[in-house]
C-alpha cells in the first residue's frame, strides 16, 4: 500500500476505508449498531489497515472490536477518528472526557491521526480546541493532528495561532465538485487532503465516461475515480457494504491514468 508522509513524518496509507455507516442496522447513518463488526473484519481481509471513524458515527466501538478481533498488532494499523463538534464546543472537560471515551471504544491508548470534525463559528473556541489536541499530541496520545471540512478562514486561525500545523484536513472532494481551490490551499501549507465521500457526484453519464476511461486497464468507474485522487496525493477512504466492492476500491495501484483521462475526469459536471 502506498502511503504519504504527513508534515510530521507519519505515514498515512493513501486508501483508508470509511466506516460511518458500519456496523448499523440497514447500513444507515442513523440506523442502530448491530452490535457484529461484519464489513470492519471484511476490510481487513481484503487488506485495509486505515480507517476512518469519528465520534458523530458512534461505532467506533464497532471498529475497535474488528481490530482486535483480527488478532493483528496495534502498530498495523492507522485509525482516525474525530471530535464531534457538530453541536459547537462544550469546554475542555467535555473534549478531555469525549478524546477518552473514543480511546476506550476503539480499545487503544493511542490515535494515528486525531481531527477536529467540523468548524463553528466562535474562533477563540476552535483555537482552544486545538490546543487539546496539541496536548494530546505533544504527550503522544496522537500521533498526528488535523482538522475536517476547515475552509481557509478556519485553517488560518490554526496556521497563525498554533504551535502544531494541521497534518490533513479532510473534505469533501468527489467528480464535479473537486474542492480544488481548498486543496491547493492545503497543500501550500503542507497538509494533506482526505477526500470525504470520495465515490458521491457521479450521475449516470459521468459513469459512463469513467467506464469507458477504465475500459483499457480493465477497470471499473470507481477505480478509476479513486486512481485519479491518488495520482495528485489525494487521500480517499471509500467504503462499500459489498466485499467485492471494498476490494475493487484498494485494487488500483496497477495502472495508471493518461493526461488526457484525467483532463476528462476533472471536467465531469457532478450529479449536483
Ligand atoms: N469528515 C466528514 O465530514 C465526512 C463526511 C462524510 C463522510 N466521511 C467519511 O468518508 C467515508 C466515505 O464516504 P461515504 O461513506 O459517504 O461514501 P463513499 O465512500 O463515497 O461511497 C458511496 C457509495 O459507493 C458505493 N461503493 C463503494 N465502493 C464501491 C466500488 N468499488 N464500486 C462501486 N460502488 C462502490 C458504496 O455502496 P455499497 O455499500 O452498496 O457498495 C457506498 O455507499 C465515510 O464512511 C466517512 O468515514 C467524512
Amino acid at each position: 500500500m502506498k502511503a504519504l508522509t504527513l508534515n510530521n513524518g507519519i505515514d498515512i496509507p493513501i486508501v483508508g476505508s470509511g466506516t460511518n455507516t458500519y456496523g448499523k442496522e440497514g447500513n444507515q447513518y442513523a440506523g442502530a449498531l448491530r452490535g457484529d463488526t461484519e464489513e470492519i473484519d471484511w476490510a481487513i481481509e481484503n487488506g485495509y489497515r486505515h480507517f476512518d471513524s469519528a465520534q458523530k458515527y458512534r461505532n467506533e466501538e464497532v471498529l475497535g472490536k474488528g481490530i482486535k478481533k483480527s488478532s493483528l498488532p496495534r502498530e498495523d494499523f492507522f485509525i482516525t477518528t474525530k471530535l464531534n463538534t457538530f453541536e459547537g464546543f462544550g469546554g475542555t472537560d467535555w473534549a478531555h472526557a469525549e478524546i477518552e471515551k473514543s480511546l476506550e471504544k476503539l480499545q487503544t491508548d493511542y490515535i494515528d491521526l486525531f481531527l477536529i470534525h467540523n468548524p463553528w463559528d466562535n474562533h477563540t473556541e476552535i483555537l482552544e480546541a486545538w490546543r487539546i489536541l496539541e496536548d494530546y499530541y505533544n504527550r503522544g496520545v496522537f500521533k498526528s493532528i488535523g482538522v475536517s471540512n476547515f475552509k481557509k478562514e478556519h485553517l488560518d486561525i490554526i496556521l497563525e495561532n498554533g504551535s502544531v500545523p494541521p497534518a490533513v484536513n479532510q473534505i469533501k472532494s468527489q467528480v464535479g465538485n473537486w474542492n480544488e481551490e481548498l486543496i491547493d490551499y492545503n497543500k501550500k501549507n503542507d497538509i494533506a487532503t482526505v477526500a470525504w465521500s470520495p465515490l458521491g457526484g457521479i450521475d449516470e453519464k459521468a459513469l459512463q465516461v469513467l467506464e469507458e476511461i477504465g475500459k483499457p486497464y480493465g477497470k471499473k468507474y470507481a477505480q478509476v475515480v479513486l486512481r485519479y485522487q491518488i495520482e495528485r496525493d489525494v487521500i480517499v477512504i471509500p467504503k462499500s457494504h459489498n466485499k467485492n466492492r471494498q476490494a475493487q476500491s484498494l485494487a488500483i495501484f496497477d495502472f495508471e491514468l493518461t493526461e488526457s483521462d484525467r483532463d476528462r475526469i476533472a471536467q465531469l459536471p457532478g450529479s449536483h
